[in-house]
């Protein structure tokens, strides 16, 4: 079952970015009054000349033909994967988002995968940042190595604060982080979750859900077989619980992010990740509770009971969440205070 529609992308950020000549229309005018104009090449040139320019590119030779505003920041972004001996080509343009392009990669064989998906960040997220104000709270500020940035360094958080260009890149950074380590705090977890491979300044790698005809459909996109619903639903509330067990929500959880393959879910697309608590599994040093993590995670249920009971689960949103943050968050919160004192009178 696989019903992909790729859509077009109308990339205008990198046009700006790599392709100057289409923004600035005095240089565009020049160029079309220019005497000795060629005819267009053909498609087989154009190809041909875009495999050189990424062969220049320090050898990184790929399958796929990126468009031209395109290529910079996905071989750049790719680069050090390729480096690193963790892919061997980028296959396929998997789907373009408002955030973020996914890649079908080759993966290398020393990963034991044959392929690898590569999440790529647009760098439209340098100048402007999805509104993500309500989810950074109670969170860290993630550096490349995936640690938290310390107060102390005040370089960097007078940068964060004035939202000049390195502090932009830094947000984007931590941004990326928070999915790179939700990934990997979930999947050793045990959580329906892609495996994460490595992370980079703009892109991550992690396993690929689907096969060389396409990517796994997400729910939204199928309708789901009567004899798996039920299965499928309790399978991924346990997995909200999962992840509150570990003190975190998904914060966009809905069928747009829940990938469907082999009669099997796997969630995805975890930058926003909250804090629900300070769980007794996982506290990370300087990070708070989300102010708003009832909110978030009674919309990551509502969202999901939208899809499964239009599938024909009979659910109650509201039910569920009451259930789960008492038990989950609340109790956890009553036992590791009550812990607390315990040690305190020890
Ligand atoms: N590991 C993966 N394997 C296969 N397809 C994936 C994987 N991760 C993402 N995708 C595809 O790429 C799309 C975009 O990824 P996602 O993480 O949801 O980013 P966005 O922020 O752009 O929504 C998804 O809807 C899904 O179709
Ligand atoms: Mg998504």
């Amino acid at each position: 079952m696989n019903s992909n529609n790729n859509y077009a992308d109308p990339y205008e950020s990198y046009e700006e970015l790599f392709d100057p000549l289409r923004t600035n229309r005095q240089a565009r005018r020049k160029r079309r009054t220019k005497p000795n104009y060629k005819p267009k090449k053909t498609q087989e040139e154009l190809i041909a000349n875009t495999a050189d320019i990424i062969g220049l590119e320090g050898g990184l030779q790929i399958t796929y033909v990126p468009a031209k505003h395109e290529k910079m920041w996905l071989l750049r972004s790719l680069r050090p994967f390729y480096d690193q001996e963790l892919i061997s080509d980028v296959e396929a343009l998997v789907k373009g988002g408002k955030e973020a392009n996914v890649y079908r990669c080759a993966a290398h064989p020393a990963t034991g995968q044959k392929w690898l998906a590569a999440k790529v960040y647009r760098p439209r997220m340098f100048r402007n940042l999805r509104n993500d104000q309500m989810y950074r709270r109670g969170r860290t500020t993630l550096t490349a190595n995936g640690v938290p940035a310390k107060a102390s360094d005040t370089r960097l958080m007078r940068a964060l604060g004035k939202k000049t260009g390195f502090g932009q890149q830094v947000a984007h950074t931590s941004w990326l982080m928070h999915e790179y380590t939700a990934l990997e705090l979930l999947h050793g977890a045990g959580a329906s979750v892609p495996k994460p491979f490595a992370s980079g300044d703009n892109a991550i790698l992690m396993s690929y859900i689907g096969d060389e005809t396409g990517s796994a459909p997400t729910l939204n996109e199928i309708k789901l077989d009567e004899d798996e619903v039920w299965t499928l639903f309790q399978k991924v509330l346990r997995n909200i619980v999962l992840m509150l067990q570990y003190g975190r929500i998904h914060g966009d959880l809905s069928a747009y992010n829940i990938l469907y393959w082999d009669r099997d879910v796997t969630l995805i697309d975890f930058p926003q990740i909250a804090n629900s608590h300070v769980s007794k599994k996982t506290h990370v040093v300087g990070s708070a509770v989300n102010p708003d993590a009832e909110f978030i995670l009674e919309r990551d249920i509502t969202r999901v009971c939208e899809y499964f009971s239009a599938q024909g689960v009979n659910c109650d949103p509201d039910a569920i969440f009451g259930d789960v943050w008492d038990r989950y968050v609340e109790d956890d919160t009553q036992q590791r205070l009550a812990d607390a004192s315990t040690w305190l009178e020890e």
